[in-house]
C-alpha cells in the first residue's frame, strides 16, 4: 500500500485538536466503576499474562489453555491455542447454569411495532434447536453459512447456532445488493444461506429473498445446498427445491443440543470489508481470542454490571460492531440488551429516545453520524424525553467532532454521563483505543488511550515514533487476542495489506495525532477508503462498479466532507462517446447513482455523480483525487500546474 503524502496532510488539516475542555470521572461514577487503574498496571507488568488472566476470568474453558500466545508465524497469531471452548455455550448455557436463565437477554423492538422479550433460558433453547436445525441441513464444523437477515432475534440465534456447531458465519448486511451477496457467497463457498422473506422499513416490507434468488442464479454459487427463510415480512416469495421455511425446520428439529468443545483457533466468522482495491476482503476471526477481547472490552469500556444494566448498541449485525457489541460481547457477559430493527425516527422523530425511556437503557453505543443527525433534528426532540436512565454513552465508526461530543453529553447525557470514543476496525475484532470510564479524564473528540493490553504507536513516514504534538500513521505494535487471523483464502494479501507498509507493525489506514499529554486523536483514513455514516466504502470498488456500466469510459470517486454523514461519495465520470451523444446529464447521473446502488448496495450510492469531459491527470496519467476532493468540498482548487491539462479543473468546478 502506498500512502500519498498529500492525503496525510489533508487528514491533519481537517481535524484540529481542541483539548480545552476535559471531563474527569465523577466520584459517583468511580465509586461503582468496573475498571480501575490497576488494569493498566497489570497489563504493563506482563501483557501476555494479563490476557491469559482476563480470558480465564471472563470465559468458561472446557479444556484450559496452557499456551497463551504463539507469535512464531507472525503476523498470523495463535492465542490460547491448546485450549478448547464452545463460543455459544459461553454466551448462553453457562448463564443459565449460573442461575440467570430468567434474566432478559434481548428486548426486541420490530420496525413494524411488534416486541419480544427473550430471556437467557429462552435464547439458549432457541439456539440449541436452531443448531439441530442447521445440522439437519448438513452444516458441520468448518462449513460456511451466509446470513442475510434483518436485525431480528433470528439473526442472533442463527449466528450463535452456527458458532455452536463450530461452523463459520459470514453475515452480509441486508442493504447489500444481490451482486455483493453473490460475490461473498462465492468467495466463502457457502453451503447454506439464511435469509428472510423481507424486513420492515418505515411501515413497508423491504424484500430480501429476491436478492438471494438473484445471487444464486449468478456464477460461483453452486456450493449452496439450502436456503433457510425466516418469515418476517409476509411478502410473497418465489420458491425453489433448495428453499426451506425456518418455522417448519425449526419446529421439526430436536430441542436439545449438546455443545461440543472446539479448539480456540477454530474460525468463528468471516466478515467482508472494503479496502483500497475493488474486491472486498473476507476478514477471518477465530474463537477464543476474539471472545476474550469482546468480553473484556465490553465489560470494561461500557462499565457493564450485568445484574442492573440495560445496554443498547444501535449497530446492525451486518457490521463488525454488531458482531462484537450486539452479539458476542454482551452475551458473553450475560447482559440485558435492546435490539431494534428500525431507524431512529420511525414512526415518529425521537423513537430512539422513546426506546431509551421505555426500557430504561443505561448504556448507549452509537455512531457520530447518528448524533449529528439528532443534532440537526433539534434538541427539543430528546429534551421532550426523560433519558434519566442513561449513565454512559459510546461512540464508534468515525472520528466524533468535539461539537457533536459536547452535544451528545449535554443533551443526551444530561451533562453527567462519560462518553467513550472507541477506535477499532473490522480487522481488530474489538475495541483497541478508548477512554476507560471511571479512570480516564475525557477529551471531547479524542479516542485517547490504547486499552490495557494493547500497544499502539503513531509513526512517521519512515516508521519512527512521533513525539507528543506530532502526527502520522496509527500502528499497533504487539499482537492482540481478537486480531484478524487473515483474509479468507488469501494469506499473502493479509501480509501485504496490513503488515508491509511498516514491517513488524499492523497498519490499517488511519492517520492520528498525539497530543502533548500522549492522548491519541484519530483523524480518519489516509488511504482510498471512505467513511460514510460510519460505514467503510472503497473508492476503487465504486469506481469499478461505475466502469462496469456500458456508458462509462472512466470514473474517479472521492469522499467529500459531509456535515451529517462524515463523508459522502462523489463520483466524476467520463461517458463513452456513444453514451454522451445527446445525453441529458441529469438523467445520466441518476442512472449511474442507481447503477452503483444495484451493483454494491444503497449505502454506496454516490451523493453526486458529475459527468465530466476529462479527469485531472498528471502527465504520467495519474488521477489527482486531491483536486477532485477540493472541487467536491467547494474549496479553492489546489495547484494544477502538474496536470496534463491545467484548465480541466476550472471546467469541472463549473460543472459541479
Ligand atoms: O477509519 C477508522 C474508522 O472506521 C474504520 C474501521 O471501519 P470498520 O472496519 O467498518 O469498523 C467500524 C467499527 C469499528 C477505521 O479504520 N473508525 C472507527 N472508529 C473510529 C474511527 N475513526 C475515528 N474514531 C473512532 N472512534
Amino acid at each position: 500500500m502506498t500512502i500519498p503524502q498529500q492525503d496525510q496532510t489533508r487528514a491533519e488539516d481537517t481535524r484540529e485538536h481542541t483539548a480545552e475542555t476535559t471531563f474527569p470521572p465523577s466520584p459517583e461514577f468511580i465509586a461503582d466503576a468496573i475498571a480501575d487503574s490497576g488494569l493498566h498496571d497489570a497489563a504493563s507488568a506482563d501483557r501476555v499474562a494479563f490476557w491469559a488472566e482476563q480470558s480465564r476470568a471472563l470465559l468458561e474453558w472446557r479444556t484450559p489453555f496452557t499456551s497463551t500466545l504463539d507469535w512464531s508465524d507472525a503476523p498470523f497469531a495463535r492465542w490460547f491455542a491448546d485450549g478448547e471452548l464452545n463460543v455459544a455455550e459461553n454466551c448462553l448455557d453457562r448463564h443459565v447454569r449460573a442461575g440467570n436463565g430468567d434474566r432478559v437477554a434481548i428486548h426486541f423492538e420490530g420496525a413494524n411495532g411488534d416486541t419480544r422479550t427473550i430471556t437467557y433460558a429462552q435464547l439458549t433453547a432457541d439456539v440449541q434447536r436452531a443448531a439441530n436445525m442447521l445440522a439437519g441441513l448438513g452444516v458441520g464444523q468448518g462449513d460456511r453459512v451466509v446470513v442475510y437477515l434483518p436485525l431480528i432475534p433470528e439473526a442472533v440465534v442463527t449466528m450463535l447456532a452456527i458458532a455452536r456447531l463450530g461452523a463459520i458465519h459470514s453475515v452480509v448486511f441486508g442493504g447489500f445488493s444481490a451482486e455483493s451477496l453473490r460475490a461473498r457467497i462465492e468467495d466463502a463457498g457457502a453451503k447454506v444461506v439464511v435469509t428472510a422473506d423481507g424486513g420492515w422499513r418505515r411501515g413497508a416490507v423491504s424484500p430480501l429473498k429476491p436478492a438471494v434468488d438473484e445471487a444464486l442464479q449468478g456464477e460461483g454459487t453452486e456450493s449452496v445446498e439450502h436456503v433457510l427463510v425466516v418469515q418476517r415480512g409476509g411478502n410473497d416469495v418465489a420458491w425453489t427445491e433448495r428453499d426451506r421455511w425456518w418455522h417448519d425446520e425449526f419446529a421439526a428439529a430436536e430441542p436439545e443440543h449438546e455443545a461440543q468443545a472446539f479448539p480456540a483457533e477454530t474460525p468463528l466468522f468471516i466478515l467482508y470489508t472494503s479496502g483500497t482495491t475493488g474486491k472486498p476482503k473476507g476478514i477471518v476471526h477465530t474463537s477464543g481470542g476474539y471472545l476474550t477481547q469482546a468480553a473484556y472490552t465490553h465489560k470494561n469500556v461500557f462499565d457493564m454490571h450485568p445484574e442492573k444494566d440495560v445496554y443498547w448498541c444501535t449497530a446492525d449485525i451486518g457490521w463488525i460492531t454488531g458482531h462484537t457489541y450486539v452479539v458476542y460481547g454482551p452475551l458473553a457477559n450475560g447482559v440485558t440488551q435492546v435490539l431494534y430493527e428500525g431507524t431512529p425516527d420511525e414512526p415518529q422523530p425521537g423513537r430512539w429516545w422513546d426506546l431509551v425511556d421505555s426500557y430504561g437503557v443505561t448504556v448507549l453505543y452509537t455512531a457520530p453520524t447518528a448524533v449529528r443527525a439528532a443534532m440537526k433534528a433539534g434538541r427539543q426532540i430528546p429534551e421532550a424525553r426523560s433519558l434519566e436512565s442513561l449513565r454512559l454513552l459510546g461512540s464508534v465508526g468515525e472520528p466524533i467532532n468535539p461539537e457533536a461530543w459536547q452535544w451528545y453529553r449535554q443533551v443526551i447525557g444530561h451533562d453527567r454521563t462519560p462518553i467513550v470514543d472507541t477506535w477499532w476496525q473490522t480487522e481488530t475484532g474489538g475495541i483497541m483505543i478508548s477512554a476507560l470510564p471511571g479512570v480516564t479524564k475525557l477529551k471531547p473528540g479524542a479516542a485517547q488511550t490504547p486499552l490495557p493490553g494493547i500497544v499502539a504507536e503513531i509513526v512517521d513516514d519512515d516508521g519512527h515514533r512521533v513525539d507528543p504534538g506530532g502526527s502520522g500513521y496509527l500502528t499497533i505494535t504487539e499482537p492482540w487476542p481478537a486480531m484478524a487471523r487473515g483474509i479468507w483464502g488469501d494469506p499473502d494479501r493479509f501480509v501485504e495489506t496490513y503488515w508491509s507498509r511498516f514491517p513488524g507493525r499492523y497498519f490499517a489506514g488511519d492517520g492520528a495525532r498525539l497530543d502533548g499529554e500522549g492522548d491519541i486523536w484519530v483523524q480518519g483514513r489516509v488511504d482510498d477508503v471512505m467513511n460514510v455514516s460510519g460505514h467503510r466504502l472503497s473508492t476503487a470498488e465504486i469506481e469499478s462498479a461505475l466502469v462496469g456500466h456500458e456508458g462509462v469510459a472512466e470514473a474517479a470517486v472521492v469522499g467529500a466532507a459531509d456535515e451529517t454523514t462524515g463523508q459522502a461519495v462523489v463520483a466524476f465520470v467520463i461517458l463513452t462517446t456513444e453514451a454522451s451523444e445527446g445525453v441529458d446529464r441529469v438523467s445520466a447521473a441518476t442512472e449511474l447513482r442507481n447503477w452503483v446502488g444495484k451493483r454494491i448496495g444503497a449505502i454506496a450510492k454516490p451523493r453526486q455523480v458529475v459527468i465530466v469531459p476529462e479527469l485531472p491527470k498528471t502527465r504520467s496519467g495519474k488521477i489527482m483525487r486531491r483536486l477532485l476532493r477540493d472541487a467536491a468540498e467547494g474549496r479553492r482548487i489546489g495547484d494544477t500546474t502538474t496536470l496534463a491539462d491545467p484548465t480541466i479543473m476550472a471546467t469541472i468546478a463549473e460543472l459541479m
